[in-house]
């Protein structure tokens, strides 16, 4: 089933995304602030992981495309249940550089939430956010998602350390007052 959004339509991969995935996770620059593959991988065994995860026990997988022409596919989102007591998952995104700074990314967290707050039935999402990476520290606290912690030192680069950031959200509807207003009024 599709994900729709304001302004995106959260979709399976097909056929015609090969070219978007791969160069997507080549793409060095954006390797770097998710600390993803930049050395080659086998794509065709990326593509078949990532369309066998589609919809699966463990989370939802989609590529992110514009509503208006769902055919061409923009970036990837990523959502895994990694505790399946606590209903509680892990939120990843990447977008073709093309494609960035026109609200695609906001859009798609946005519909992705509410999805897995109202049909997966999901208590809490976060996502883990390198210190310097401020595109993705903007778009998740325009999303309503929270710094919830610092962890020190986890990644080392270049022989430096950097932080990585906890941000997340809860369900508001399985919150009291407390919960988050815009994500509430998406969900209602
Ligand atoms: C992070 C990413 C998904 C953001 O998506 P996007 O579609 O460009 O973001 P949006 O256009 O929806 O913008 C959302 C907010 O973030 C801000 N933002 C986006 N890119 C920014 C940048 N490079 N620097 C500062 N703020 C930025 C926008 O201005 C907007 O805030 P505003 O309305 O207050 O101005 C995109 O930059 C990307 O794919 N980056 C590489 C992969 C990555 O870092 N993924 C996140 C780790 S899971």
């Amino acid at each position: 089933m599709d994900i729709t959004g304001n302004k995106v339509v959260l979709r399976a991969i097909e056929e015609q995304d090969k070219e978007m995935f791969v160069d997507l996770i080549k793409d060095p620059q954006t390797a770097k602030v998710t600390k993803g593959y930049s050395q080659p991988v086998s794509y065709d065994r990326q593509i078949r992981w990532f369309r066998s995860k589609t919809d699966s026990v463990n989370g939802v997988h989609r590529i992110i495309a514009d509503r208006e022409d769902p055919h061409a596919g923009l970036g990837i989102i990523i959502l895994s249940i990694v505790d399946q007591e606590a209903r509680s998952a892990r939120i990843c995104l990447k977008l073709m550089r093309a494609f960035r700074q026109k609200g695609y990314g906001e859009d798609a967290v946005a519909a992705l939430v509410s999805y897995a707050f109202q049909e997966l039935k999901l208590n809490h999402i976060y996502s883990h956010i390198l210190e310097y990476n401020q595109a993705s520290r903007r778009l998740f606290e325009k999303c309503g998602f929270q710094q919830e912690a610092v962890q020190k030192s986890r990644v080392n680069e270049d022989g430096r350390s950097r932080n990585v950031y906890v941000y997340g959200i809860s369900c508001p509807l399985r919150l009291s007052k407390n919960g988050n207003p815009s994500m509430a009024s998406r969900i209602s």
